[in-house]
């Protein structure tokens, strides 16, 4: 056996896929041979979640049929006995703990949970893509004490979800923020919570066990909780005249500043500058500017003095403070976007399946001696 090992697995190659290309040089980030510069210019995320599973963009005919699965209230809502669990969590639990109980839970009440077929995961898909944004919004009514808010199958899949958070429909500006968020979150080759849903989907288990797997990883702050940390550190600054001094004594202190750096880009993160500009335009038209501001001068100071670049993590969260999105919800929404990829990934796993199972270089002792307990 080969005894290189790859800390973190940088770099190494542990399969083939035709979803999703990162080219880290030149900043691309490209899904299904599309740019997602121009995903984010003339589709939606509905359309991504197609191309992602399909392979292919929808004729008129198949989008407006996919659209539609989507957004049916049968699709969307959650069964009662889903909110009746929900209503037993101890309020303070964190809107990640609830989404990976609540997706775990709905498997349950799955029609086809045990059937692992191409058809029956894209059934699943549309059903999970559909339900995460619902289950997202009732826990954050519940927890204030406050009924959730019925699904609108009028609205796309980003109204909908702002209009089922706060219970008012959201304004054109915030609707396609919140959609090119969602677009540029979709997928992203094999990170770490998409590496864990395929490890899942390997052992041929089911979608529901693949993305609560890919829940439990998306919620570290290496990974999908770095946006929550980026708005902590926002309002630690507080003032945007305070924001150089804060991040050069930070830097000073050797600390790792969230919403910087990537495993696999070398420049900026091309997801950074779309984000970047919806929270600008949204902070201008809701006259809060200081998010942004105070990012701005963090970005510029990180990438002077360390040459470590924005991630998508960077911007996004002032764009969703300023919708009056809280925190703790930003890892949620990065998750209600990459359903959409990890069901890809576990399509694409399913239907050229190997078990994934690596192995250690084992640096422990190989011939101890038993002691009995009594005689240690
Ligand atoms: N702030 C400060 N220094 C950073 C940094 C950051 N955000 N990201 C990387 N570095 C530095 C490390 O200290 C290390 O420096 P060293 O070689 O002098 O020790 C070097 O860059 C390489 O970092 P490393 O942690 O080995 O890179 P990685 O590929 O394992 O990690 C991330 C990638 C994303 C986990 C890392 O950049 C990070 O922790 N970023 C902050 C969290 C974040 O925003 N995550 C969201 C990713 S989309």
């Amino acid at each position: 056996m080969s005894t290189v090992t790859k800390a973190g697995l940088e770099d190494v190659v542990v399969s083939t896929s035709d979803i999703c290309f990162i080219d880290g040089r030149e900043g691309r980030l490209v899904y299904r041979g599309y740019d997602v510069d121009d995903l984010v210019a003339h589709s939606s995320f509905e359309e991504v979640a197609y191309l992602l599973w399909y392979g292919a963009l929808p004729t008129r005919k198949e989008l407006d049929a996919h659209v539609k699965a989507l957004s049916a209230s049968a699709t969307r809502r959650l069964p009662p006995k889903v909110i009746a669990l929900l209503r037993t969590l101890p309020r303070r639990s964190t809107p990640m703990e609830v989404l990976r109980t609540g997706v775990s839970a709905l498997s349950a009440f799955d029609p086809d949970a045990a059937d692992n077929s191409r058809e029956a995961t894209l059934r699943k898909a549309v059903r999970l893509t559909a339900q995460m944004p619902t289950l997202v919004a009732a826990w954050e009514r519940l927890r204030r004490g406050k009924p959730p808010v019925a699904p609108n199958p009028r609205l796309g899949l980003a109204a909908n979800f702002l209009y089922m958070m706060t219970g008012k429909k959201p304004t054109d500006l915030a609707t396609q923020t919140f959609d090119t968020a969602l677009i540029l979150h979709a997928d992203h080759e094999f990170n770490a919570s998409t590496f864990a849903a395929r490890v899942t989907a390997a052992t041929l288990s089911d979608l529901h066990s693949a993305v609560t797997s890919a829940i439990g990883a998306l919620k570290g702050p290496l990974h999908g909780g770095a946006n929550e940390q980026v708005m902590l550190m926002v309002e630690q600054i507080k003032d945007p005249a305070r924001a150089e001094a804060w991040i050069r004594k930070a830097l000073a202190d050797k600390a790792r500043v969230m919403g910087f750096g990537h495993r696999v880009y070398r420049v900026e993160d091309p997801r950074a500058k779309h984000l970047r500009r919806l929270a600008t335009e949204l902070g201008e038209q809701a006259g809060n500017t200081a998010y942004v501001q105070i990012l701005n001068t963090v970005a510029k100071v990180v990438t002077e003095d360390k040459h470590i670049y924005p991630n998508v993590d960077l911007y996004s969260g002032a764009a969703y403070a300023v919708m009056g999105i809280s925190t703790d919800q930003f890892t949620p929404i990065f998750a209600i976007s990459r359903v959409a990829g990890w069901a890809a990934h576990v399509l694409e796993q399913h239907g050229n399946n190997r078990l994934i199972r690596p192995r250690a270089e084992y640096t422990g002792a190989t011939r101890a001696s038993y002691v009995p307990v009594a005689q240690r």
